[in-house]
């Protein structure tokens, strides 16, 4: 195998399937079949129980009313449907900074449990597809749980230490992160509760805030490996840290960068601005290009007097921005282009999810890193792969390409958009770190406790303290209520063939554009 096919492996992650020793498959197997022998048996005895009541009131009507008639029948349920009141509007509980700075202690007005008006299971939606990966990335604790002693271990490298006790947040501080990091991700989690109160698990966990990986998978392999369970941003083929969300959704306040909701909001009206085939038909990146040698090597790609790559690449200078107020750096007025880059940075970018909000096609450089959510996309279906190792000549052969196929380049965009606008909307962040927790609280093998050093933490002991942009961005991601709604349904882990097929398609259909790619240059340098 290549080093680019090698390359191109690991980052569709075939992990569990390419792991030798297959024990936690047998495992699952063995674990699926009596979990369906127990359902079945649960199935059965649900039914015997609904025909004795259904039998139950049947006969009461027969007694009360002596006739029994298919119109008696419906008339009753009718009548009990009829009998649920409308859902009141949920009470909003605004930040209580008067409280707050009164006693520097949680005042807990807000419910501790909420009963959603919108209960109904069955008309429930199934989470998106990405969400399988949750079981993937908790894949190495499944037969040997997380003790004490793996949380501890990750507290190394940790930032801070969270627990969550009867739906209270306790925070113990190890260290500053960079900037707001970790706590604009502390406040995620505490928006999370305000939206679920009450059904949040007991757990205790270890958050590092930093770049890049640190739990290398090849010190932790087979049934005793007992990795440190640590979470952060992304992860890569190599290492076992578990991917979460990152801060960005609450808004990033030294860059100017408003909460998901707002952003979302503001860039799908920038999308009405141009219409797809109206934009500049260039690929477009702006970024620092400081922070990692491959983004400098990205700047090549501008066009000289000599060439054009059909790049348009731009500079960001987030020190002169911040002094000129980022009126150049509004993310909802850089959708003009008919082709955005996506580019790693030291580790994954945040820039990521804004580049794909676009309806253009993001041309996706081969990453190392990955986040919570780009690997439930295919390329060509939701963006266009390029190589980092040719990127010029990539990019230039990606623009041509789209914009000699135009249906097939604005059907990738708009697809690659939704995926962004509808399948990672707030409520879908929220349940994803739902699922994650609740996934991750199941494999406690020890009762959490509230940590010597820690503080209890609630929406106003992280916003009231602070002002500027940072309160500003912590009013508007608040959480004013109860989710009207239960989460979303956590589909099931892949099977073993199934992620293995999944992953050779995105590795197919990536090599079929490398193909294409190279048979492109071909005859360009044989008739110049
Ligand atoms: C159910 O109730 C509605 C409104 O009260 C009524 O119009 C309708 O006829 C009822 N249906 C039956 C089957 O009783
Ligand atoms: C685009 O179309 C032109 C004209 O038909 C052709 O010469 C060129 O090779 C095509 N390029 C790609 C990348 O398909």
């Amino acid at each position: 195998m290549s080093f680019q096919d090698e390359k191109l492996k690991n980052i569709f992650w075939l992990r569990p399937a390419y792991q030798k020793n297959s024990w936690g498959a047998k495992w699952r197997l063995l674990y699926k079949t009596s979990l369906a022998l127990a359902t079945n048996i649960l199935l059965l005895l649900l039914f015997v129980l609904i025909v004795s009541f259904l039998a139950f009131l049947g006969w009461i009507y027969v007694v009360n009313h002596s006739s029994i008639s298919y119109e008696n029948a419906l008339k009753f349920f009718n009548k009990s449907t009829k009998s649920i009141p409308p859902p009141l509007p949920p009470l909003e509980y605004p930040l209580d900074c008067i409280a707050w700075d009164q006693s520097k202690t949680c005042t807990n007005n807000y419910p501790t449990t909420y009963k959603p008006s919108n209960r109904d299971r069955s008309s429930n939606p199934t989470c998106p597809d990405y969400f399988r990966w949750i079981h993937e990335d908790l894949k190495p604790w499944k037969v040997t749980g997380i003790t004490r002693d793996m949380v501890e271990r990750a507290r190394e490298t940790a930032h801070f230490r969270l627990v969550i006790l009867y739906g209270k947040v306790y925070v113990e501080k190890f260290r500053e992160s960079i900037q707001t990091r970790a706590l604009f991700t502390i406040w995620g989690i505490v928006q999370l509760v305000r939206l679920y109160p009450g059904k949040l698990p007991d757990l205790e966990l270890m958050f590092d805030c930093d770049d890049r990986p640190v739990i290398p998978s090849k010190d932790y392999r087979g049934p005793n490996a007992r990795p440190p369970a640590l979470f952060r941003y992304c992860s890569d083929w190599w290492s076992l840290d578990i991917v979460f969300p990152d801060w960005s959704f609450w808004g990033w306040a030294e860059a100017n960068i408003n909460p998901w909701r707002n952003i979302l909001k503001d860039i799908k009206e920038g999308n009405e601005k141009v219409k797809w085939k109206d934009r500049e038909p260039y690929a477009y990146w702006k970024g620092n290009p400081h922070v990692a040698p491959w983004r400098g090597d990205l700047m090549t790609c501008n066009p000289t007097d000599k060439d054009d790559w059909n790049t348009r690449l731009f500079i960001q200078d987030w020190n002169e921005e911040e002094k000129k107020g980022f009126i150049h750096s509004n993310l909802a007025d850089q959708c003009t282009y008919r082709y955005k880059i996506y580019i790693e940075g030291h580790g994954w970018s945040v820039s990521e999810k804004y580049v794909f909000a676009c309806d253009s096609p993001v041309l996706l450089m081969t990453p190392r890193f990955h986040d919570f959510f780009i690997r439930g996309m295919v390329p060509q279906r939701h963006y266009w792969p390029v190589r980092d190792g040719d990127k010029c000549r990539s990019l230039k052969f990606a623009v041509e390409y789209g914009n000699n196929h135009t249906q097939k380049a604005e059907a990738i965009g708009a697809a690659g958009s939704h995926f962004i606008h509808e399948d990672m909307k707030m409520e879908y962040v929220f349940d994803y770190i739902f699922h994650l927790l609740n996934e991750y609280a199941k494999l406690l093998k020890f009762k959490p406790i509230i940590p010597p050093n820690s503080q209890e933490i609630c929406a106003e002991a992280l916003a009231c303290p602070t002002d500027g942009k940072g309160r500003k961005f912590k009013e508007e991601s608040l959480e004013k209520s109860p989710s009207n709604s239960i989460p979303c349904k956590l589909p099931p882990p892949y099977d073993l063939q199934a992620l293995k097929a999944f992953n050779d398609e995105k590795f197919k259909l990536t090599k079929e554009v490398e193909k294409w790619e190279s048979e492109y240059w071909d005859k360009l340098s044989k008739n110049p």
